[in-house]
């Protein structure tokens, strides 16, 4: 089945969605941007999930392009689903790293039982990619995605990622 997609502009931690998805780093440990706001917002269980899931099986942090799920904390969604998307890079082409954190993020939230799905622009923030490919690669990947996944919404923080994702969604 291939969910259907929503776009919304506004900020993740704002949304109800069974899982909301972190654009993460590979410490799981926090940072900027999404994972900032999740963190801050969801409370301190979300990092005590983090923790435990470093010490028990990524002790390297978690590799580009995978996914994991710990709980919501204080977020009005039961699971985030934390994914490390690739730094942009110019001189090498990266997009199936991006495009398997999409596809992961979703075979997690079958694994979970999760109907209802929140990504923000994985990648297109600190890690620089380009808002219109980064758009493309996330239309194109959950499309061609087979998942239970009912509805998969993207939430864009400002009004040129939005038209970027509505331009990809037609
Ligand atoms: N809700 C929705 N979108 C947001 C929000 C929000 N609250 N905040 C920012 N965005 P980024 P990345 C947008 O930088 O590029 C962190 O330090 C933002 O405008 O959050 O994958 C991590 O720990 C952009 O369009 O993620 C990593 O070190 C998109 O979300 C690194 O940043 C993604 O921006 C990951 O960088």
């Amino acid at each position: 089945m291939t969910p259907t997609i929503t776009l919304v502009r506004g900020d993740i931690t704002e949304q109800s969605a069974d899982a909301i998805v972190n654009a993460a780093n590979s410490s799981l440990l926090g940072g900027g941007g999404v994972d900032g706001a999740i963190h801050r917002r969801g409370g301190p269980a979300i990092l005590e999930d983090c923790r435990k899931l470093r010490a028990a099986q990524y002790g390297n942090g978690l590799p580009t392009g995978q996914a994991v799920a710990t709980t919501a904390g204080e977020l009005d969604a039961r699971w985030v689903i934390h994914t490390v998307g690739p730094v942009y890079s110019q001189q090498e082409d990266r997009s199936a790293q991006l495009a398997s954190c999409y596809r992961e993020s979703l075979r997690v939230a079958d694994e979970l039982g999760a109907r209802t799905i929140a990504f923000p622009a994985v990648s297109a923030g600190i890690y620089g990619w380009p808002m219109d490919d980064a758009a493309r690669i996330a239309v194109e990947t959950v499309r061609a995605t087979r998942t239970s996944v009912e509805e998969v919404k993207f939430v864009l923080f400002d009004q040129r990622a939005y038209e970027a994702f509505a331009a990809q969604v037609g």
